[in-house]
Parts: structure tokens; C-alpha cells; sequence
């Protein structure tokens, strides 16, 4: 069975002076989904942007919405994530004390739910929740900032996570964040990511376009 990766950039590496350009750009290359990176300072060391912004992505977005939120207490906005159209909405593990229950308020908002795990958190922790989880971002950086190098350590979570989703006959997508290339997209997409995130790999390139095409190239296997 032939599998391509689900490619999605980062606009945290955009031009914020030049967004909707960007995101038209994103439009028209082959990249599957908008990640889109909301920090509030105090979960991770860094504050990136709000809901303004988001709606302003929303207006000029044509492909899938995949917002990580790197926030405390993500419950609270939820709705109004969902307003700002959200397709899917992953919240840290690390930020939920009732993960159980933020999924299912995420479900029932008509939204995808998704759960990051910071490089430390081991991916056994979702074993009870697997079957309720529709992606699980899989770390590959210390959250907070774009441009860092990638944990190899991560090819042994994708193996492990996707060990768990297979046992119990989830559907759940595996998505990697942080640092991917095309030195370790294809590695990564045989290790069992099915999405991957690339911010400044694909904006900082000279022709992102070209880039993005790439990736989708070096991810069918
Ligand atoms: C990091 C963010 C990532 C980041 C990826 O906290 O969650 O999505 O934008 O950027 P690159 O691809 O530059 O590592
Ligand atoms: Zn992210």
C-alpha cells in the first residue's frame, strides 16, 4: 500500500508582514494543511500570536487548519477556537489534568482532537486514551521556538506510539514537530508519521513551493 506524508507548514515561520501572500502560497503549493502555533508565554517561553491573527489566516486559508495551542489550561478556548476554524485542535498532554474530558469537549465542538507530548513525556501515558485521540503530535523540539534541531530520540517514540495505536485498532495519525528536513522526512515517514510539520525548512528555502513538493516526493513510499 503506497503512503505519501501529510505535509504542513508551519506559519510561524511566515513573513507576518507578508501574510496573506504566505498563505496564498501555501494555497497553491502541494502542502495538505496550516499549522498554525498559538504560545501564551507561560506554557512555553515564548508568545506568539492570537486570535486576530488566527482569523485573518482563516480568511485566505483554503486547506485544513491544524492548530497546536502551547498554552495552560486550553478548556477555556476551545469554543473559541473552534469559531476562528479550527480543524483540528491538539492540546499538550503536559497542559491537562482532565485530558480525558478536553478531548471529548473538543470532539464536541465538530473539531479533530489532537495531543502533543514535549520530548520528555513518554507516549505509553496515552495508552487509555489512544482510541479517543485523532493525531498525537509527537515533539521533536522543545516547544516555544521555531528553527531548532531535530531529538532523534523521536524515531523510538514514533515506533512505540505507533506499537500502541495498532494494538488497540485506533486510527490515530502520528504527527512530528520540530526540526524536519529532507535529511530525516523520509526516515521519519518509514518510522510511521503519517504528518509532518515544517516551519522554517519550507520558508526559509529560496523556493518553498519547490520545497514543499519535495517533501511530499521524499515522503511517498
Ligand atoms: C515549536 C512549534 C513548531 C515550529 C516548527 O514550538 O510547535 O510547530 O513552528 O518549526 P521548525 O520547523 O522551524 O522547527
Ligand atoms: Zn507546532
Amino acid at each position: 500500500m503506497s503512503k505519501q506524508a501529510i505535509i504542513a507548514p508551519s506559519v510561524l515561520a511566515a513573513d507576518f508582514a507578508n501574510l496573506q501572500r504566505d498563505i496564498e502560497m501555501i494555497n497553491t503549493s502541494q502542502a495538505d494543511w496550516f499549522h498554525i502555533d498559538i504560545m501564551d508565554g507561560v506554557f512555553v517561553p515564548n508568545i506568539s500570536f492570537g486570535m486576530p491573527v488566527l482569523e485573518a489566516i482563516n480568511k485566505h486559508a483554503k486547506k485544513t487548519i491544524d492548530v497546536h495551542l502551547m498554552i495552560v489550561d486550553p478548556d477555556r478556548y476551545i469554543k473559541t477556537f473552534k469559531a476562528l476554524g479550527s480543524d483540528i485542535l491538539t492540546v499538550h498532554y503536559e497542559a491537562c489534568t482532565h485530558l480525558h474530558r478536553t478531548l471529548q469537549a473538543i470532539k464536541a465542538e465538530g473539531m479533530k482532537a489532537g495531543v502533543a507530548l514535549n520530548p520528555h513525556t513518554n507516549v505509553s501515558l496515552l495508552e487509555d486514551v489512544i482510541n479517543d485521540i485523532d493525531l498525537v503530535c509527537l515533539m521533536s523540539v522543545n516547544p516555544g521556538f521555531g528553527g531548532q534541531s531535530f531529538i532523534e530520540n523521536t524515531y523510538k517514540k514514533i515506533r512505540q506510539l505507533k506499537e500502541i495505536i495498532t494494538r488497540n485498532g485506533a486510527s490515530t495519525l502520528i504527527e512530528i514537530d520540530g526540526g524536519v528536513t529532507d535529511k530525516n522526512a523520509k526516515q521519519l515517514t518509514e518510522a510511521g508519521a503519517d504528518v509532518l510539520v515544517a516551519g522554517s525548512f519550507v520558508f526559509r528555502a529560496e523556493d518553498p513551493i519547490a520545497t514543499i513538493a519535495d517533501l511530499k516526493k521524499i515522503t511517498t513510499l
